[in-house]
């Protein structure tokens, strides 16, 4: 079967490709392993972060995207022809139309680089959807309909926060908050209360065992292994939910701020509408125990986490792909 289209969600963490007809065919990292000698770019992905782990000295790793922005033109051109060619396979005679799924705060020079770079990568045309849309799309929102739907994309980088209705976005904010934040949060926290050292990864493992967004009334534990700040020497603690449920306090009183900011700046007649859909939560950080019930105590508002909210945006970029008569309103720019 010859690839025609490709739908690409491009996310400060990870980068998922869509292939109609054949789901998520890449779900990689996005990481471009550098020389630091001459610049060279050696991997991309999964192999870049191999290849970091095991020969630190020479090589950096690049984040092509930073907080949801593009951080660098040359690493994201680099990483978007990889997954390209990646999903294409060995050789292929036709360029495929691609969408890529972009930040609603995407600025027109952005705009500009992300199209040259889908382009240089090998597309015969290149379009650009803001990813609280297709993010919509994927978790099954018909977003062309005359009612508000309201969306919260929430990654690693950023969460985007849009009411959407006849397949445009109506209100919106983004903020940079997401699950790198979390992590560092956290690591933090447990330097200050229990004097040990982890690195983002334990952190990151902690939010994923026994993370919360609201305090539970029998917490989790789990014990992690750290470095005494005072000795120096390794130890092990027992952390709990509402430890990291105190942690991520700061980092959630923003995001619910943002929340209650689209929900002020919404049109009435569509508030009536999100009031009666609900809140629907994509992105990995949607994963987080709880984090919809804390938006439900917010707003008020009922909440629901997607299904398979990792894939909604890639999802969405190849369901927009393959009926893009229905969804015109809906791209950014295109070429
Ligand atoms: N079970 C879980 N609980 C809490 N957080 C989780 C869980 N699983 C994944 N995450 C978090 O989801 C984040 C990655 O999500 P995702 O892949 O949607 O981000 P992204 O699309 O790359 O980033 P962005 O959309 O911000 O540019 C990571 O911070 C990860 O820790
Ligand atoms: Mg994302």
């Amino acid at each position: 079967m010859f690839i025609k289209k490709i739908g690409i969600d491009l996310g400060t963490n990870n980068v998922r490709v869509y292939v109609p007809k054949k789901g998520t065919v890449i779900n990689e990292p996005s990481v471009v392993a550098i020389s630091k000698n001459d610049g060279k770019i050696l991997a991309v992905g999964l192999e870049a972060k191999d290849m970091l782990g095991r020969t630190p000295d020479s090589i950096s790793a690049e984040h092509p995207l930073k907080e949801g922005v593009i951080a660098n033109y040359k690493t994201t051109e680099a990483m978007l022809r990889y997954f390209i060619n990646k999903a294409l396979g060995g050789v292929h005679l036709f360029r495929p139309e691609v969408m890529v799924a972009v930040p609603s705060g995407i600025t027109s020079t952005e705009r500009r680089a992300v199209i040259d770079a889908t382009i240089a990568a090998g597309a015969r045309a290149a379009y650009l959807i803001k990813a609280p849309l297709v993010a919509a799309i994927g978790a099954d929102i018909p977003i062309g309909a005359a009612s508000g739907h309201m969306v919260i994309d929430i990654g690693g980088g950023t969460a985007e926060i849009a009411v959407i209705s006849l397949g445009g976005i109506v209100a919106w904010g983004s903020v940079r908050i997401g699950g790198n934040r979390f992590d560092l949060a956290i690591a933090e926290y447990i330097r200050r209360k229990y004097n040990l050292a982890v690195g983002v990864h334990t952190a990151e493992e902690i939010k994923k065992t026994v993370g919360s967004a609201m305090f539970i009334s029998k917490p989790l534990t789990v014990d992690i292994k750290g470095q005494d700040m005072v000795s120096g020497l390794p130890r092990i603690v027992t952390v709990t939910s509402d430890d990291v449920t105190e942690a991520l306090q700061h980092e959630l009183d923003l995001l619910m701020k943002a929340v209650k900011d689209v929900l002020h700046d919404t049109p009435p007649e569509l508030s009536a509408d999100v009031m009666d859909k609900g809140i629907i939560l994509t992105g990995g950080s949607a994963l987080l125990r709880n984090l919809a019930e804390l938006v439900v105590q917010t707003t008020g508002v009922p909440t629901y986490v997607a299904e398979d909210p990792l894939f909604c945006a890639a999802k969405g970029t190849g369901i927009a792909l393959e009926n893009i008569d229905s969804y015109k309103r809906s791209i950014l720019a295109t070429r």
